[in-house]
């Protein structure tokens, strides 16, 4: 079964996966591997990782796309390649068309820095802290064609401190996310037959 990754930057959810495929043996306790990690970025730091650690990667550059449509569609070209059980957004930062989504309809999942339902879109630390919240977090969910709803997977939940920052506030969330996706996908791929 192989999963494919899709990133835009540092990738560390996606190393965080890749550490527990190769650390748990999802080879043999889930007959699955990573077995490409896709950016629209060059330069994202996690393409690195990803090829110290023995797996194929593919950058595709929006920006030399005319329209959504035909990025995504050159998208699935690259994925499909790889005949994914599961796609796996990991801070992949592109708005995906329900053409795209549509194609990958119940094998495709998204983590996102808040508690769902609350704080869709960008900047949810922030927003967490404006509002008061005393506790945040991060979702995992399956990708519908709406932006980061879609039912969920898996939650983990942080305080939020007197004093936090943002950047405070995220580096503490990260630390779940790291834990929380893994297994999360782990447990996804445990449901599919065969
Ligand atoms: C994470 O906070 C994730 O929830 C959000 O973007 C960030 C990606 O971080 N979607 P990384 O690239 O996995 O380090």
């Amino acid at each position: 079964k192989n999963i494919v990754i899709l990133i835009s930057g540092s990738g560390s959810n996606m190393a965080a996966i890749i550490q527990a495929a190769q650390q748990q043996d999802w080879a043999k306790t889930l007959n699955a591997r990573v077995a490409a990690v896709v950016s629209n970025k060059a330069d994202a730091k996690g393409l690195e990782f990803a090829r110290q650690h023995g797996i194929a990667t593919e950058v595709l550059d929006h920006k030399a796309f005319a329209s959504r449509e035909a990025f995504d569609a050159a998208l699935s070209e690259v994925i499909d390649q790889y005949q994914p059980v599961l796609v796996v957004l990991a801070g992949f930062m592109r708005i995906l068309t329900p053409g795209f989504v549509g194609h990958y309809a119940g094998r495709l999942v998204n983590i996102h820095p808040s508690l769902l339902p609350a704080f869709t879109g960008l900047h949810t630390h922030q927003r967490a802290i404006d509002a008061g919240c005393r506790f945040a977090g991060a979702t995992v969910h399956e990708v519908t064609a709406e932006l980061d709803v879609g039912p969920i997977l898996a939650q983990a939940v942080v305080p939020v401190l007197p004093g936090d920052t943002a950047q405070s506030l995220a580096a503490r969330v990260l630390v779940q996310e790291h834990a929380m996706y893994p297994q999360a996908v782990a447990d996804w791929l445990s449901k599919q037959a065969g």
